[in-house]
């Protein structure tokens, strides 16, 4: 794809890319929408700099995209419909390393189409964000893997794994409250992006509990090798953040991790997520 609007770099040899060329305050005309949406699906995961923008503009940036999440069990900024607030410390009470691979909101009936996350205060050479390739990771797989995997469902429950952290911060009543509001939802462990056509796994390890229909022994030894051909470092991208920096993901195809190594220091992230409108097929 040539792009005239923008200017796009790759960062690995697989998937990321920086993009430049824009101003992501202001409104993009038709043509340079279209080139960050075709760069968006060629690299899966976009990078910008030095982008100054309010609550209001990283909305409307990303409502170019599709319906924005709203606030439910998270809440949202104050006078906005979908800035979600990433501070740390402060986010979680106990310890954020409980935080490991995920695409977001994997739980829901629905997940994410993608997410648009803001750097408003970094550590400085600390608190990178590394994303994983899943059509990589699936197009690496052998034929007959690729065909065994192809039937099954894998349950996605944004409990199981932070299951002590969440009552000792919800209390047993919120955690209940919150169990009925997110149950677990089964979702296929092969996906097939419905705007690229293709296929690539759709499993992680703070979402994914179990496989369907499996004994759990060959449930767990299933994941753990996924899990681990998933993340492994060709499949990786990795971003380095500064003040300003934007970071813009498919959750179709990618899954992500924040690298908590900065200890007590401050690190404030704003992001605004993007619904779908299917379930993963
Ligand atoms: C996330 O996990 O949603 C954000 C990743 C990060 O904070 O680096």
């Amino acid at each position: 794809m040539t792009y005239e609007h923008i200017s796009v770099r790759p960062t690995t040899g697989t998937f990321g890319a920086t993009v430049s060329g824009i101003d992501m305050s202001q409104s993009l005309d038709e043509a340079t929408l279209g080139e960050v949406r075709s760069a968006w699906l060629e690299y899966q995961v976009l990078f910008f700099r030095d982008q100054e923008m309010t609550p209001r503009q990283h909305e409307d940036f990303a409502a170019n995209f599709g319906e924005l999440t709203k606030a439910g069990f998270m809440p949202t900024l104050e006078g906005t419909t979908g800035v979600f607030v990433q501070e740390y410390p402060g986010l979680y009470s106990r310890d954020v390393t409980d935080i490991t691979w995920h695409c977001d909101a994997a739980f829901l009936p629905v997940p994410s189409r993608g997410s648009v996350l803001y750097a408003l205060d970094v550590p400085e050479g600390a608190g990178d964000t590394v994303w994983a390739n899943m059509y990589a990771a699936y197009e690496d797989l052998s034929a007959s893997m690729q065909s065994f995997l192809s039937g099954l469902t894998a349950v996605n429950d944004n409990a199981y794994r932070n299951l002590e952290t969440l009552l000792e911060r919800l209390g047993p009543e919120g955690f209940a409250q919150m169990r009925k509001m997110l149950p677990p939802s089964g979702h296929p462990v092969v996906r097939t992006h419905p705007e690229t056509g293709r296929k690539s796994l759709f499993v992680s390890e703070l979402m994914t509990s179990h496989i369907k229909d499996m004994k759990p022994e060959e449930s767990r030894m299933l994941l753990d090798f996924l899990f681990r051909h998933s993340t492994q470092p060709e499949f990786q991208c990795r971003f380095a953040w500064e003040k300003h920096s934007v970071a813009f993901w498919d959750n179709r195809c990618t899954i992500h991790k924040g690298v908590f190594d900065f200890g007590d220091r401050h690190r404030l992230m704003h992001r605004v997520s993007i619904d779908d409108d299917r379930p993963p097929v």
